[in-house]
């Protein structure tokens, strides 16, 4: 099985849930407040170890309480923290929330941001002792831009989720092998905004996950359409993180690529069955069994 680097996030996730979002200069009362573990690499990372991928963490966290509990985290999911590093900035945390069924987030990087690229060329030998490197924008871009050129220089599998997106030079996305957006991050990325001509473009390379309508990619000059997994939907923060974690398992494991696409296409429809980003993250005997009871069902 190939070993997975995620390089990027960890955050400390602050949820209310409410009826209504409140206008500008508004104020609304709302339902409840909760913590969990988050931030989008770190979500990777879970992802991918819970089915029960080889997997590695690289980033930083603050020397406080949520720094500590996200620690823990990692360990209790089995995910290598030795390039883990404290830092002098508070750990990074998300504010999110939830309403009618979808979230809205706002990050405070806070540690995530000192993942610079000298940390980075500290410790290139060992990111490149990997097979499958993953990044998101959680982090410095000219880090992400150089974990990419290396990937690129030494034949490494390397994926970006492009959130929070940003518009991405040429060359970084010539450096990625994968990149998946959702349905407002792939607009923001490209200089085009012809969704269907993108997909074209970067055929098996841009993986657009687009919410309650599915997956979409290019393959053999067709556009592919998966359809969304029907599911009693609590939750959705993660689901990318999800897809993206489960889609380098499957990769991991020289799974095909349309297949790898069903494959993290069912696991992140089970984990919006769940409240929290991590909570309803499934195991591969989920995913398995859940695929092949829909599998059934098709035929
Ligand atoms: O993708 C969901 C994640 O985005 C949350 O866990 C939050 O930390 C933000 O990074």
């Amino acid at each position: 099985m190939k070993r997975i680097c995620v390089i990027g996030s960890c955050n400390m996730d602050l949820f209310y849930n409410t009826n209504r979002i409140p206008k500008q200069g508004e104020t609304v009362i709302g339902n409840s407040f909760s913590e969990a573990c988050g931030g989008k690499g770190a979500n990777q990372a879970i992802a991918s170890a819970k089915l029960g991928g080889i997997v590695s963490f690289i980033g930083k966290i603050g020397n406080d309480i949520y720094g500590e509990k996200l620690l823990d985290n990692f360990k209790n999911n089995n995910v290598n923290i030795n390039n883990l590093e404290t830092c002098n900035k508070n750990t990074g945390l998300a504010i999110i929330g939830r309403c009618n069924n979808d979230n809205r987030i706002v990050i405070i990087p806070g540690a995530n941001n000192e993942v610079t690229i000298d940390f980075i060329k500290k410790i290139e030998d060992k990111i490149l002792e990997f097979d499958i490197i993953i990044c998101q924008l959680e982090i410095p871009i000219n880090s992400v831009e150089y974990i990419a050129k290396i990937c690129k220089e030494s034949n490494k599998i390397f994926i970006l989720n492009p959130a929070p997106a940003q518009k991405l030079s040429k060359n970084l996305i010539e450096n990625c092998t994968y990149i998946i957006p959702n349905e407002i991050e792939i607009l923001e990325i490209f200089e085009e905004k012809n969704v269907e001509k993108i997909l074209q473009e970067y055929p098996q390379k841009v993986i657009l996950t687009n919410g309650n309508k599915g997956v979409e990619y290019c393959i053999n000059n067709n556009i592919v359409n998966v359809p969304a997994r029907k599911v009693e939907v609590q939750d959705t923060t993660g689901a990318g993180d999800t897809f993206i974690g489960a889609f380098a398992y499957a990769i991991s494991n020289a799974l095909e690529f349309n297949y790898a696409i069903e494959f993290a296409n069912t696991a992140a429809a089970l984990s919006v069955t769940k409240m929290g980003a991590q909570n309803g993250m499934p195991n591969l005997k989920q995913v398995e069994e859940t695929k092949n009871e829909i599998d059934k069902k098709r035929r």
